[in-house]
């Protein structure tokens, strides 16, 4: 039987949407492929999903660009070949923020949001497409794969702080719009998911890409209901995974019940 793969880039020390979509597909029976910077938390996060009767392998990168995600998704390619094996979802779920007012915004922002947000998300996604191509459809779904971005409320409107970040977040639904409409004549099914201030207490600074206002500071007693979950979110694209060609999400906007936006 073949085993499928999802490869996730972006799991940061693995407590947010990356983590949570790594444990649940693996507990569906993927083999989870990492990919992140910071070979130690993807080793954690890889052996924990191990020890709880999953399968799971770290393909640690230096930065996130073109060169280190084609070169990543070789290996993963190489350690997990068809016909054993077949890619059939991959999650970028990696990020740059920046939160500054416009004119401290320095040219080394924005490279670094260009590069995490724009080049490395176009790697992901030739080396995923390319991927799902040699796939058959599944007899479940029909798709031969499903490509799935993590968006921001920064991927829909610009705010005081947000400009260079924005202008990433942006370019990554436009990317998700663009490889729908293109490949999904191919059976290739392509989704954007953006998600709402999802954590200001548990995002990371760096990777997380989803807050529209300046860091706070951890949130002491948020009120209940007002933060996503990083499990929902999960959950959420597992059921993008699982939808059937005849009705496939392209963008969904994930909020809190209680969220002030
Ligand atoms: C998890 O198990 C796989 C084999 O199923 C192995 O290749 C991999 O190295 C293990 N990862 C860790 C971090 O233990
Ligand atoms: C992950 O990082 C966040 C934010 O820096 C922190 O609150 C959390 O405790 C960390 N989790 C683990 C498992 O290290
Ligand atoms: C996040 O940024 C804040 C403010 O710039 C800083 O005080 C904090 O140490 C940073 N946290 C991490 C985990 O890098």
């Amino acid at each position: 039987m073949v085993s499928s793969v999802v490869v996730i880039a972006g799991v940061g020390n693995g407590s947010g949407t990356g983590g949570a979509a790594a444990r649940l597909f693996a507990k569906e029976g993927y083999t989870v492929a990492l990919i992140s910077r910071g070979s130690e938390s993807l080793n954690v996060l890889a052996s924990s999903i191990n020890t709880s009767g999953g399968k799971a392998e770290s393909f640690p990168v230096d930065a996130y660009g073109s060169d280190e995600i084609t070169a990543a998704f070789s290996s993963i390619e190489a350690r997990f070949p068809s016909p054993e094996y077949a890619i059939t979802a991959a999650i970028f779920n990696a990020g740059h923020g920046v939160w500054k007012p416009f004119l401290q915004v320095t040219p080394e922002d924005v490279r670094e949001s260009s590069k995490v947000n724009i080049e490395a998300s176009f790697a992901f996604s030739r080396a995923a497409i390319l991927a799902f191509q040699k796939n058959d459809p599944l007899p479940t779904t029909g798709a031969k794969g499903t490509l799935i971005f993590t968006g921001a409320t920064a991927s829909l409107r610009g705010n005081v702080v947000t400009s260079a970040f924005a202008a990433g977040k942006f370019a990554l639904r436009a990317l998700s719009q663009s490889l729908a409409k293109e490949f999904g004549k191919e059976d290739i099914h392509v989704a954007h998911g953006e998600s709402a201030d999802m954590s200001k207490g548990i995002a990371t600074n760096n990777t997380r890409g989803d807050r529209n206002t300046p860091p706070s500071g951890p949130v002491e007693n948020p009120k209940p209901h007002s933060l996503l979950s990083p499990e929902s979110i999960a959950t959420s694209y597992l059921y993008l995974v699982n939808q059937d060609r005849s009705s496939w999400t392209w963008e969904l906007d994930l909020r809190p019940a209680h969220e002030k936006w």
